[in-house]
């Protein structure tokens, strides 16, 4: 085991909850839309730490009011960033220290960012047998949580109060908007998309919700395959994903993504990582094909920051064969989400919940816990 120095929050920073939210939209235009349509992008980048700030201080705050989180408890989670850095900042709110587990593919500046924030870094360092990273972490954060007696785990993929803490953003966009006819969500918890378009539909119940997922993904009924892209997609079945409200999902491929970010950046200055990419894709192609007066939004999850490594890095994007023309105009078409394996951009315009799927021999798809370590390894 190894793990970072840990800094010890001495006092509650109630004043930094305050900088979660009300964050900017942009009208991103030509050249991912053409001449005067485009999508509103809500640059969720513009949190202190990302969108995760938002069920990070969420998940603290009710797992408090309930009793189950008790001051000065140590918040335990397994997470490969985004809501490390939530956790992290609910941590020095709520004045509770905070253990992350990672593995080695966290990159090490978000490794020592977290440490910075005063987080307790623990590293797994080998994988487990046979279920690999994830299963590691999973039980690292088991025993941690026996040895710490007033530990608490949010546990983002199945707490329903990470789906809750997005209501504040769906109002922001409806107040900003006043209509909304398609929104565009990453999925990889499902919290963003499920908690979003819970109070949207309220308001607009014709709204379009897409998922975006990426290729080697079970979220939506493809099969686990080792993957690139970080943030969107999952290994497991999280229980958060609202498969009824999802009118569509589309699976895009890593080197789309970083096509559309780089797009992005030249032309909009303003850009975030994989998950940003592939909804900025799909988002700019709802633009394109719908009628012109259309009002789409898309969620851009965090900035570029974390990603100068990988996505912005010539040589890291070469050597993995992701700077090749530009994506397909349109995506490939299936009509079941598990009609193929998936390997660029596509569309599947019924979404069903994988673990209701029947095999070729009828039996139910069995929920698994495989292998993330190849695609955390990879975007290292
Ligand atoms: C960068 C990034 N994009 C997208 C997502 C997916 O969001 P959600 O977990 O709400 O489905 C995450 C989740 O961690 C993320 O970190």
């Amino acid at each position: 085991m190894q793990s970072m120095t840990k800094t010890t929050v001495t006092s509650g920073q109630p004043a930094l909850a305050g900088l979660v939210g009300n964050t900017p939209l942009l009208r991103v235009s030509e050249p991912l839309a053409p001449a005067g349509r485009g999508f509103w992008a809500k640059l969720e980048g513009f949190n202190p730490g990302g969108i995760k700030d938002r069920p990070g201080l969420h998940m603290v705050e009710r797992a408090r009011a309930r009793g189950e989180l008790r001051p000065g408890g140590r918040i335990i989670e397994s997470t490969s960033g985004t809501l490390g850095l939530g956790l992290a900042l609910a941590g020095m709110v709520y004045e509770h220290p905070v253990t992350l587990v990672t593995d080695p593919g966290l990159e090490l500046s978000m490794t020592r960012l977290l440490a910075a924030y005063g987080a307790d870094v623990n590293v797994v360092a080998e994988p487990h047998p046979t279920g690999g990273w994830q299963q590691a972490r999973r039980e690292r954060v088991q025993r941690l949580l026996e040895q710490h007696p007033d530990s608490w785990c949010p546990d983002q993929y199945n707490n329903p109060d990470n789906v809750a803490a997005y209501t504040p953003l769906a109002l922001e966009l409806a107040s900003e908007l006043g209509h909304l006819d398609v929104l565009v969500c990453s999925v990889g918890t499902g919290g963003h998309s499920a908690g979003i378009s819970r109070v949207l539909r309220q308001l607009y119940p014709e709204l379009t919700l897409v998922g975006v997922d990426t290729p080697g993904s079970t979220i939506f009924g493809q099969p686990a395959r080792p993957r690139l892209m970080r943030g969107l997609g999952s290994s497991i079945y999280p229980r958060n994903v609202a498969y009824d409200n999802f009118s569509e999902v589309h699976w895009v491929a890593p080197a789309e993504a970083v096509w559309t970010c780089r797009q992005l950046a030249t032309s909009h200055y303003a850009t975030g990582g994989w998950s940003v990419g592939a909804v900025a894709l799909v988002a700019g192609w709802f633009a394109r094909t719908m009628p012109a007066d259309a009002r789409i939004a898309a969620i851009f999850p965090d900035g570029p920051q974390r990603y100068v490594g990988t996505v912005y890095d010539d040589d890291y994007c070469a050597a993995h064969g992701l700077l090749v023309s530009p994506p397909a105009a349109e995506p490939e078409v299936i009509g079941r989400v598990d009609e193929k394996e998936v390997a660029r951009w596509t569309r599947c315009a019924t979404v069903v919940d994988p673990l209701t799927l029947r095999d070729t021999q009828g039996n139910v798809v069995e929920d698994v816990v495989s292998d993330e370590s190849d695609a955390s390894k990879e975007s290292r």
